[in-house]
């Protein structure tokens, strides 16, 4: 059975550390680092997990470790997939992955180079939502997808991380990936064409933004993301026969209602999703399988469609003249 590490105890570590422990008859749950040790302790004796360690050098020195879960801030993801890859761990790390393309594409890079397994924790994509909306794009009834329209905000302009730049601060690289997620599991081919504005914090981190994409395939995407008010979270996939509609959360959409025909609004059949659980499980499980088959890449979670992404943010940052410091 594999062994799972997590790196950093924060929010999110806690809940992959859940989810592990849930998940405790298909993956082990080995062990836990903090910068301080008590927390990694605690988090550990929460969960039950075998080893707790103070920093994350002791933890990637283990050699028992096999996959290592990086849960700290993405200012700091490079960094910390970085001396995993280097360490000979499989990685599965938050979104996003880097800070821009260019980190992640090298990390993948290294990552081929030395036969590892390196993924983006996208965990929406590995959820039957994400399957559901591919399978309906794909029978072909609502003819091809031409615009997706998604609405999401939280209320967190406050919160540190998010505030500030120095800490991965904006809405765009927290919560913005998911609309963009979103929209590229909906319309092939690439971000050619970026629009939008922002409104940025007396940090310069951006909080708001209005987007509008254009894929080379021809479809477009109009988004609007806000960290600093709690909007609806609400999508549509627009096609030339009908649509589908998406009830949020954004991450873990709730349901998706499929509006068949020309000439007709009557919806055809609305498909409810489970939430029970953490929503993490299926992202475990796909990197469980990945590597049980001897894969270096997770099919639900390719580098591809995190480069994508990263892309379009990289356009849309330029754009607004939002970096962050030390960015390369
Ligand atoms: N998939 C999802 O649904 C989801 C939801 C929320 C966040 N995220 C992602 O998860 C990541 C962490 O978010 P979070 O909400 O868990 O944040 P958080 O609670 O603030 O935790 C971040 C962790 O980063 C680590 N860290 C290491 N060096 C740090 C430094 N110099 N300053 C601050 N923190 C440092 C800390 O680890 P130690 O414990 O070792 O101190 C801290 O616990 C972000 O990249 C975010 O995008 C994903």
């Amino acid at each position: 059975m594999l062994n799972f590490a997590i790196l950093s105890a924060g929010n999110i570590a806690g809940r992959m550390a859940r989810t592990l422990d849930s998940l405790r008859e298909e993956v082990q749950p080995y062990a836990i680092a903090a910068r301080d040790s008590a927390r990694a302790q605690a988090l550990a004796g929460r969960y039950g997990f075998a080893k707790s360690f103070a920093g994350y050098e002791a933890l990637l020195a283990d050699p028992a470790v096999d996959v290592v879960y990086i849960g700290s801030i993405h200012p700091l993801h490079a960094q910390h997939i970085r001396a995993a890859l280097l360490a000979g761990k499989h990685v599965l790390c938050e979104k996003p992955l880097t800070l821009n393309a260019a980190q992640a594409q090298s990390l993948f890079a290294l990552a081929r180079e030395r036969g590892l397994l390196l993924a983006e924790a996208m965990w929406t994509r590995t959820l039957p939502f994400a399957q559901a909306l591919r399978k309906t794009l794909a029978d072909g009834r609502l003819g091809a997808p031409r615009l997706v329209t998604a609405v999401l905000g939280e209320a967190m302009a406050d919160i540190p991380r998010i505030a500030q730049p120095a800490l991965g601060g904006g809405a765009l690289l927290d919560i913005g990936v998911y609309a963009l997620t979103l929209a590229c599991l909906a319309l092939e081919g690439d971000v050619e064409r970026v629009g939008g504005v922002c409104v940025q914090n007396g940090l310069g981190a951006d909080i708001e933004e209005s987007i509008s994409l254009r894929f080379s395939g021809g479809a477009c995407a109009s988004l609007a993301v806000s960290a600093r008010c709690a909007a609806p979270h609400r999508a549509a996939v627009c096609c030339g026969g009908g649509r589908i509609e998406i009830d949020g959360p954004l991450w873990s959409p709730a349901a998706m209602t499929v509006y068949g025909g020309t000439g007709t609004d009557a919806p055809r059949e609305t498909i409810r999703f489970d939430n029970t659980g953490t929503g993490f499980e299926p992202e475990v499980r796909a990197v469980a399988a990945a590597l049980a088959a001897g894969r270096t890449e997770c099919p639900a979670l390719p580098a591809a469609e995190t480069l994508r992404v990263l892309r379009a943010a990289d356009a849309l940052r330029a754009l607004w003249g939002v970096r962050y410091p030390g960015e390369a």
